[in-house]
């Protein structure tokens, strides 16, 4: 493997424990203004130094990541569909290896969409993108999205996994799953697994402990770290586990710690939030009457509960 391209992949994997803390912000490409991603640059700031890299679109890394950050950037260079439109995987690589070069990528990321319309596209892309980064000596870093219908099994991962290191991806990023130990075996190259949508703290702190537990070199987590109340004692209990080989109960526990840590800092907007008396708003969208309760829930909109099953 060429200098290069092994420096910048053991700044996204640390070599001491070969283990990952991969950030996701890169959600708007297709969703948009992500709820609690509306301002990324807000998002992101206060937990930069607590992954070891930030996925992210050109767009957002520009605008809303201070180029000081000594992070590594992994970009996502694919794109083209969005949540309203037809077919998610109608992707194509939209982003240049020169602006690549031009952000300091360390990786570039993309995502297949194995078993969907678009297959044949997105996977000749990836080996294209995988030629051509090499040259520069940067990893490739494969998405195997997942669709609602598309699986989200063992089997279904092993292939998808399986089709993206065939294709030379250097490091392939899926979903746990029942029996990931298969997934992980069957793929010659280092797994890193998404969170998924939001799940609540605990469970997605044993899901990053099983995700290790069953041969992930870590996680490229998104919506289970900036989604949550404390996005800063998520992350850090998060990195317990990848890096510190907390158990899911210690992991927990420095949670909580945090979060009342949190709540007892003097400047600290969300102290006693819930505990006005007087508040006059509270419970507002609770009204048995509120017209806008439920809007949108609407069972035709096609496009409902597309977003959870990335
Ligand atoms: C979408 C992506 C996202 O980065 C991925 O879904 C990770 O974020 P989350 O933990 O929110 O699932 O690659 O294709």
């Amino acid at each position: 493997m060429d200098w290069g391209l092994q420096n910048r992949l053991s700044s996204i994997i640390k070599p001491h424990n070969n283990r990952a803390l991969m950030l996701a912000v890169d959600h708007g490409y297709f969703l948009g203004p992500t709820e609690k991603l509306e301002n990324p640059k807000k998002v992101i700031a206060p937990l930069l130094k607590y992954c070891d890299s930030l996925m992210v679109t050109r767009g957002v890394q520009r605008t809303s990541v201070s180029a000081t950050t000594s992070t590594p950037m992994v970009l996502r260079v694919s794109g083209g569909s969005s949540i309203i439109g037809e077919d998610l995987s109608q992707e194509d690589i939209t982003v240049s290896i020169q602006d690549a070069l031009r952000l300091n990528a360390s990786a570039l990321a993309m995502s297949i969409f194995v078993g969907s319309k678009y297959e044949y596209q997105t996977i000749v892309n990836l080996g294209k993108l995988v030629s051509e980064a090499e040259q520069y000596g940067i990893p490739v870093l494969a998405v195997t999205a997942v669709g609602k219908e598309l699986g989200k099994d063992a089997r279904y991962l092993s292939l998808a996994c399986r089709v993206a290191a065939e294709q030379g991806a250097h490091i392939v990023k899926t979903y746990y799953c029942d029996n990931f130990e298969k997934v992980v075996q069957s793929c010659p190259v280092p797994i890193i697994v998404a969170g998924g949508k939001k799940i609540p703290e605990r469970d997605a702190l044993q899901l990053t402990f099983n995700a290790i537990k069953g041969g992930a070199v870590g996680v490229d987590m998104g919506r289970n770290i900036w989604q949550s109340d404390h996005s800063v004692a998520m992350i850090r209990a998060v990195r317990s586990i990848v890096h510190g080989n907390s158990n899911v109960d210690q992991a927990f526990k420095l949670y909580q710690k945090l979060v009342n840590e949190e709540s007892k800092k003097p400047n600290n907007p969300n102290q006693n939030k819930s505990k006005k008396p007087n508040n006059p708003n509270q419970n507002k969208s609770k009204k048995p009457n509120n017209p806008n309760q439920n809007k949108s829930k609407k069972p035709n909109n096609p496009n409902q509960n597309k977003s959870n099953s990335i």
